[in-house]
């Protein structure tokens, strides 16, 4: 049994005292002990929220341990700070700053090196989708990314599918859509990894999830739960969320 992770990834939002306000409704909460809940908040907040019961993850990282890279940050920083989990390769990382698969591939290792999970997003766009080419691209964005690490390496981390058409635009990808390419990495992996690493690794799934269509996703056997942008920083939904999680 794979245990369930609900992931929200707050993005470039809330100033300090919205930040801190959503942090501290969901620090006293009781989550279920079934699921894993973490948060993603910006950067500048991670220091002052460590230190709580509540898994606390940055949005994302350096590939080098320090140096003249004014504006980064890098894994042993993060990990200095408690830190325990990283995304990688969201698809917004990949548009807005032209992250390739090859420095995706660093950004593991970094992150790896530092005891930290790294939570690797990867998914096809629109037009690759229409061309049927959606299989090929997440076959890439995997092999260049991640199949240098060896079977225990790669036991260590979390995926995340995200079908970039259906992030922050109201469009999910259907049950069927998604358990698809989640069965289809599953596989992948296990021909090349093995067939522990593929049972036991966890694949969320990211792209307009709410209360209305999570449980219909998070049913699908395939998928571990979620990667929850819009929908996080609300707490209400966010809370609905991992109830529905808890629950399947
Ligand atoms: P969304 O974002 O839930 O707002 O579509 C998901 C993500 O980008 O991780």
């Amino acid at each position: 049994m794979r245990k369930k992770i609900v992931a929200g990834n707050w993005k470039m939002n809330l100033n300090k005292a919205e930040a801190f306000d959503l942090f501290n409704r969901l620090k006293q909460t009781k989550f279920p002990s079934n699921t894993d809940v973490i948060v993603f908040p910006p950067s500048v907040y991670l220091s002052q929220m460590t230190d709580s019961v509540l898994n606390v993850g940055a949005q994302n990282c350096y590939h080098q341990s320090n140096g003249a890279f004014t504006g980064e940050i890098s894994a042993e920083m993060l990990s200095s700070l408690g830190v325990k989990y990283c995304l990688v390769g969201h698809s917004e990382r990949r548009e807005c700053f032209n992250e390739t698969n090859k420095d995706l591939a660093k950004k593991v290792d970094a992150l790896l090196a530092s005891n930290i999970t790294p939570i690797f997003c990867f998914g096809e766009k629109l037009e690759e989708r229409e061309n049927n080419k959606h299989h090929q691209v997440v076959l890439n964005q995997l092999t260049e990314s991640l199949f240098h690490l060896s079977s225990d390496q790669f036991s260590k981390i979390v995926l995340a599918y995200e079908p970039v058409w259906a992030i922050g635009t109201g469009k999910t990808a259907s049950a069927i859509q998604a358990q698809e390419i989640h069965l289809f990495v599953r596989n992948f992996i296990a021909e090349n990894k093995g067939i522990d690493v593929a049972n036991s690794i966890r694949i969320l799934y990211g792209g307009s999830c709410k209360p209305s269509n999570a449980e219909e996703l998070f049913l699908c056997p395939d998928i571990d739960g979620g990667l929850i942008g819009g929908a996080s920083l609300v707490y209400d939904d966010f809370i609905k969320l991992i109830d529905i999680t808890s629950k399947i």
